[in-house]
């Protein structure tokens, strides 16, 4: 069966997998760009790419409700222990394990990770999703360009969601060279037109992958999904 991956708006997606429901930063309240509530967010695993905000977001309330497993860096899935939610499961750059849904690596992100309160909240990541079927999904979360995303390439991407929103990650022109470095099947934008700071024009940034690679663009509005 078909990976259904909405963008939520922002960082955030949700997954329909192998029968599974998997968040991805769940960013919902304050967020102008979001499309569902935190309230009525579903979820069996919930993935955080890193401590900031617009990405750790609603995870402790929807995780104590759905009793959802928290995917993240151990600092933070000791974070989370310490407000209540028990059902975590700490990995670290590099490091891969077979979740039920699929197997998830952390890969580098080259940004900061600190959480809401100010706590240390480690490194930050992006993840490498190996589904069930065979598919693999790199979300590189909050990141500068790096040349090693030619490694993450290697493995051979299906979809690849790439942030273009500038100033705090990569611009369109980096997150260009990305699908270059990672030859996925298809990209996917993300983490752009929230705020004024972070906006621009996708749908200029999909012309161009599609001019200037073999890559096979997908501009979504908050919302809406594909299929994988
Ligand atoms: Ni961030
Ligand atoms: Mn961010």
């Amino acid at each position: 069966m078909a990976t259904l991956i909405r963008w939520l708006g922002h960082a955030s997606m949700y997954l329909e997998t192998a029968g599974f429901k998997v968040l991805i930063d769940p960013f919902l309240t304050d967020n102008p760009a979001a499309t569902l509530t935190a309230e009525k967010a579903q979820a069996d695993f919930i993935l955080v790419s890193h401590g900031h905000g617009d990405h750790i977001g609603d995870t402790v309330a929807i995780a104590q409700r759905t009793g959802a497993m928290v995917v993240c860096n151990y600092e933070i899935s000791e974070w989370l222990r310490a407000k209540g939610v028990q059902n975590v499961h700490g990995q670290q750059h590099g490091g891969s394990f077979a979740h039920a849904f699929g197997r998830v690596k952390f890969t580098l992100a080259f940004h900061g990770s600190m959480l809401p309160d100010g706590a240390n909240g480690g490194n930050p990541c992006g993840f490498l999703i190996y589904l069930r079927d065979g598919k693999k999904i790199y979300h590189a979360a909050d990141t500068g360009l790096f040349g090693d995303m030619k490694l993450i390439g290697q493995e051979g991407i299906d979809l690849a969601i790439l942030p273009i929103g500038d100033n705090y990650t990569m611009g369109p022109d980096d997150a260009l060279r990305a699908v270059q470095f990672i030859q996925p099947k298809k990209a996917l934008p993300i983490h752009y037109n929230t705020w004024p700071l972070i906006e621009q024009d996708a749908q200029d940034w999909a012309n161009r992958v599609q001019r200037e690679t073999h890559t096979h663009p997908v501009v979504l509005k908050p919302g809406e999904s594909l299929e994988l």
